[in-house]
């Protein structure tokens, strides 16, 4: 597994790292024991970073995750997340920071994942929403201060709104935080144009999540998939969604090589070819798709005729609009 550095943060995490909202629930079907497992098959395989948040199966990610890790003596940084005490999922622009994100609030919810996690401290704590109107704003950052003067959290993040890569700049340029998590694939290549150099320019972290478009960019799904009772992608992947996206991919089978077998690979590779990116968060539960995705740390990056191919398949949508309200 390669290595890259997280920011300033001096830590030198997995480019793979693991994505646990699928522990948590929500997802079909769950098997806390199949999750077990494919978190320790990531450990040996040398994945050392780890995303999941207070609001996943209500703790139940963090609970997982937390008791699998608890035997593992080497290197690990552990990030979840804060919801907005509103549970808007982006919180409408006129929220006021002091609703979305009271210091009592960040406190509890921290002192709640440092309790299900059974950790000493958080690596990274990040805001689940952000809105860059809430930067003036004293009370949250009173909270991260007094969290990391306890010595609870070693660092903060964001954690930005779906598809808006561009609602967080301020921030970033403010200096104000360690990392940002972002969607970044071959359909939606928005953070590139802003965030990226942006993140670069001031040594701020990038967490990269749903490489995959929460499954579409693997290959696996067609206009014929019906989602398991209990998964959310069927109100993503709703109406038309899904044989729209279907062939969307389509295409992108021609692009595969001896080489870069798989679609899945495809979409890894075009993550990990950014030099922005710290570290590429599938959502994994499975230990086959744990060794599939680890395998392609190999410093193998596409080439630049593949690159260029991929940025015709550019394609701006929010899928996640209507499935949360
Ligand atoms: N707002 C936020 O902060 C936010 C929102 C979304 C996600 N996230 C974070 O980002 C992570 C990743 O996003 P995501 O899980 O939503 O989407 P994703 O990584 O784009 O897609 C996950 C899907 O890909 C499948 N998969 C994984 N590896 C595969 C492989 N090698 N071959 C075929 N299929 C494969 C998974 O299979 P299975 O179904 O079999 O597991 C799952 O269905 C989450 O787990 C979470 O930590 C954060």
């Amino acid at each position: 597994m390669r290595l890259r550095p997280f920011g300033r943060t001096g830590w030198q995490v997995s480019e793979i790292g693991f994505g646990c909202w699928g522990l948590g629930g929500g997802w079909g079907s769950r098997d806390d024991e199949e999750g077990r497992r494919a978190i320790r098959r990531a450990l040996e395989l040398g994945v050392n970073f780890f995303d999941t948040a207070y609001v996943y199966g209500n703790g139940h990610s963090e609970k997982v995750l937390g008791e699998t890790l608890r035997d593992w003596r080497g290197q690990v940084y552990v990030a979840t997340k804060v919801p907005s005490k509103t549970m808007e999922w982006p919180p409408p622009p006129s929220t006021p920071a002091e609703r979305a994100f009271p210091a009592s609030w960040i406190v509890r919810c921290a002192e709640t994942s440092l309790k299900r996690l059974g950790r000493e401290r958080i690596d990274l704590l990040q805001f689940h929403v952000w809105l860059d109107a809430w930067l003036a704003s004293q009370e949250w950052r009173t909270a991260i201060d007094l969290l990391k003067k306890q010595g609870k959290i070693r660092s903060f993040g964001i954690s930005v709104n779906d598809h808006q890569p561009e609602s967080v700049l301020k921030l970033v340029a403010s200096g104000g935080l360690d990392s940002v998590q972002v969607i970044y694939n071959v359909f939606d290549q928005t953070p590139e144009k802003r965030l990226f150099p942006l993140c670069q320019e001031h040594g701020v972290a990038v967490i990269v999540r749903v490489p995959f478009d929460e499954g579409s960019l693997t290959g696996s799904l067609t206009p014929e998939t019906r989602f398991q009772r209990g998964d959310w992608r069927a109100g993503y992947f709703r109406g038309e969604r899904l044989a729209e996206t279907c062939r969307r991919v389509e295409p992108l089978k021609k692009l595969l090589t001896p080489a870069v077998p798989t679609l899945a690979e495809l979409a890894l590779r075009f993550v990990l070819s950014h030099p922005a990116v710290s570290t590429v968060i599938p959502g994994m539960r499975k230990v086959s798709n744990v060794e599939r995705n680890c395998a392609v740390s190999d410093g193998a990056a596409l080439d630049a005729r593949t690159l260029a191919e991929l940025k015709k398949h550019s394609w701006p949508r929010n899928f996640y609009q209507g499935v949360w309200d």
